[in-house]
């Protein structure tokens, strides 16, 4: 995974210079898909949003209702091709007739996009789908350039490869850094803070990151809405908050309210939570801001694992669950 880890800047590399199929034009883009392959769409949603375009992510069952009337693109992503809420989600498409990109190794997914002709790209298989993240943002940024939603974002992937690349490199500064952070988390339950905006699905990326890979308790909140609910909890019970360690994402763009909150909500918290740091964006463009974050997240959630003798690979948990589903259905 260490090595994976590395590899996000080469994938992030190779995706910018990827072959697409002829797509359809697109007035808004729908990505469905889950967990390691749906925090793309939560990316994109932003990086979208940056560019005053719409792109929405849905990690269900089925389509959201408005579907049906705003006909938006489905961008379907599912790393194996075999997630069934993805494949449900494509199934409703189909029904209503939307157009349908597929990004994918295959599976059931690939069938359905061969059978009708819908345009896919494969991504290289072989790898857990979290491992994959720069094929499959970078494959999917490229396919909501190609739709006309937002500008080529090759120069920004090449950017954002370029920094992860040097935060990412063999005993580097960024591996000393997420082996701090692991080090001061190692005895806590961790909770990330991102905020609405570029670090919201960065912060789902960093506890998701930990679930799988360091196979620990994680969690995120988003400012400024947590500060409507969750610092009222802190105060609760010593004992349960004094094994919590909280990660701030900050972001140049967190704009000054924001940035004031996080700073008093963490005066506020410091008696009550054991622990609290903060991880600062790097770079120019938005994607490769939230690389950058991103980069981090994922070493210290393999210098976790590592620092507990965990094997950050297996997700048994995960394919356990999907066995058992398979079996009722
Ligand atoms: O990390 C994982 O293995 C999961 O979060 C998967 O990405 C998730 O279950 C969806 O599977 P897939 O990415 O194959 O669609």
């Amino acid at each position: 995974m260490r090595s994976l880890v590395s590899g996000l800047g080469s994938q992030l590399r190779s995706a910018a210079s990827i072959a697409l199929p002829a797509l359809p034009d697109a007035n808004e883009l729908l990505i469905l898909g889950m967990g390691g392959s749906g925090i793309s769409g939560d990316y994109l949603a932003q990086i979208a949003s940056a560019h005053g375009a719409r792109i929405s992510g849905h990690k269900s069952y089925g389509l959201p209702g408005w579907a049906g009337t705003r006909r938006p693109v489905v961008l379907a992503i599912s790393y194996s091709g075999n997630t069934e809420e993805t494949l449900s989600g494509v199934e409703a498409a189909r029904g209503l007739d939307l157009a349908v990109v597929a990004v994918t190794t295959g599976g059931a997914l690939g069938e359905v996009a061969s059978t009708e002709g819908w345009p896919v790209v494969n991504v290289p298989g072989g790898l857990q789908p979290r491992a994959a993240l720069g094929h499959l943002l970078g494959t999917a940024a490229m396919i909501a350039a190609g739709s006309g939603l937002i500008p080529s974002p090759a120069p920004d992937l090449e950017e954002a490869a370029d920094l992860v690349d040097s935060l990412t490199e063999a005993d580097g500064a960024g591996w000393a850094l997420a082996s701090d952070l692991a080090a001061d988390l190692s005895t806590r339950a961790v909770i990330v803070y991102g905020s609405t905006g570029l670090t919201a699905p960065v912060a789902q990326r960093w506890k998701a990151q930990i679930n799988e890979n360091a196979k620990r308790p994680a969690w995120f909140s988003v400012f400024p809405e947590l500060d409507h609910n969750e610092i009222v909890g802190w105060a609760a019970d010593p004992g349960v908050n004094r094994r919590l360690g909280i990660v701030t994402l900050t972001d140049r763009d967190d704009g000054a309210r924001v940035s004031s909150r996080m700073r008093i909500t963490r005066e506020v918290t410091a008696g009550d939570v054991d622990w609290i740091g903060e991880v600062r964006s790097q770079g120019e463009s938005p994607l490769a801001r939230m690389l950058s974050l991103t980069a981090v997240g994922d070493m210290v959630s393999v210098a976790l694992a590592e620092a507990s003798g965990i094997d950050p690979m297996p997700v048994a948990p995960i394919e356990d669950l999907k066995n058992r589903l398979r079996e009722e259905s």
